[in-house]
């Protein structure tokens, strides 16, 4: 495990229990939170403002940022102000059959015969949205970039975003351009189950907490993700809450951080850093679905940003996160040539078997020395 700050206090600071000052509501049930046996520690959580904050950006490490005020201007997108302001477009909502919300790339889809699709996917108007998630019948999670067919006050909480805090963050760790503003808006008891993304990610919660659970880039041999041209690509394989140790016999020594993210909290998900990232159970919304009572949701904006270019000089020995690029390279370069996934598996086994072990090396330059 890379040398992360762990701090031993599992989650909430004092400031979140607290009643916030910041207009942002407060609340979730303890009895929600998940205990994996792999939670190793607390994700830091620190003020803006704390110099340890860009130190820990800068380093691709992930953090907790309190206060920045990144999302105040949208501290009123609950169910009900979306519902109005949200405008006429349509949006993508995800429903699936369990608790999960694994991602899958339709286009692959017809190149792995036997895929299952892990969720099903509409589109629709978000009062349409409102009606089923009244219904209550089944689990739903509306993921939808910001775009221009937002209402005229939502396109002014926008403006509102602290760009300038984000933009600051951009240029001192050299990211590429900002490629979406994704809004979450989730069932709580939805889970995306763990998969790193390609991107530098500031996580914003804005209603309702969410359990994010983060694993370095170098625990990518633990993870088993699927491989590189199926439809899950960048997910893992393992299903945390029943793993099977038999395929996945490598989970079992998995590390990970954890923290809760509530309403103004900012969370830093380094690219190449696997998530899972569960709504939990509010303690004040409603849990019943009735159209007298809005239903409880957790609402969060994803800000994306590309990758910093890759340096002139590569430092070396690499760290975990450019050696999974590499792999990853490598790996798309096969199947292009290759095609059959499983032809890829035996070719890698024939380069790597025996020849870069370093002991068995050994062995092999004395037998040929005597
Ligand atoms: O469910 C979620 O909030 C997931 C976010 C992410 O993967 O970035
Ligand atoms: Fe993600």
């Amino acid at each position: 495990m890379e040398n992360i700050n762990i701090d031993k206090q599992r989650h909430v600071s004092n400031e979140i229990e607290m009643p916030l000052q910041n207009g942002f509501s407060n609340d979730f049930d303890e009895s929600s939170v998940k205990k994996y046996s792999f939670l190793k520690g607390s994700i830091p959580r620190l003020r803006d403002g704390d110099p340890d904050v860009d130190r820990l950006i800068s380093a691709n490490k992930p953090v907790v940022i309190t206060d920045s005020k990144l999302v105040q201007s949208a501290k009123d997108w609950n169910l009900e102000y979306l519902e109005k302001n949200m405008g006429n477009g349509k949006n993508f909502v995800f429903q699936s059959d369990t608790r999960k919300f694994m991602y899958h790339d339709e286009k692959r889809v017809t190149q792995w015969p036997g895929f299952r699709r892990p969720t099903r996917r509409y589109e629709m108007k978000f009062s349409n949205f409102v009606e089923m998630l009244q219904m209550g019948r089944e689990r739903l999670y509306l993921q939808q970039t910001l775009n221009d067919t937002v209402g005229p006050n939502m396109v002014r909480d926008f403006v509102k975003f602290r760009w300038e805090w984000c933009t600051r963050y951009q240029r001192l760790c050299r990211w590429g351009d900002l490629t979406s503003n994704l809004l979450l808006v989730g069932m709580e008891g939805n889970i995306t189950p763990g998969h790193f993304d390609e991107q530098e990610n500031f996580f914003a919660q804005i209603l309702g907490y969410k359990q994010c659970i983060l694993f370095p880039p170098d625990q990518f041999e633990c993870l088993y993700p699927f491989p590189v041209s199926h439809p899950c690509d960048r997910q893992s394989q393992v299903d945390f809450d029943n793993p099977d140790f038999t395929r996945f016999p490598k989970f079992q020594h998995v590390k990970a951080i954890e923290a809760i993210v509530g309403p103004g909290d900012v969370l830093y998900i380094p690219m190449y850093w696997w998530h899972n990232i569960e709504s939990l159970r509010s303690s004040t919304q409603s849990n019943t679905f009735s159209h007298e009572v809005p239903p409880s949701v957790t609402v969060s904006v994803n800000f994306w940003y590309k990758a910093a270019a890759i340096p002139d000089r590569i430092e070396r020995p690499l760290k975990a996160n450019h050696k999974v690029a590499v792999m990853r390279n490598i790996e798309k370069m096969l199947t292009e040539v290759v095609g059959d996934p499983e032809e890829i598996g035996n070719m890698l086994k024939t380069i790597t078997e025996g020849r870069y072990d370093h002991q068995q090396q050994i062995s092999y330059d004395t037998y040929h020395q005597s």
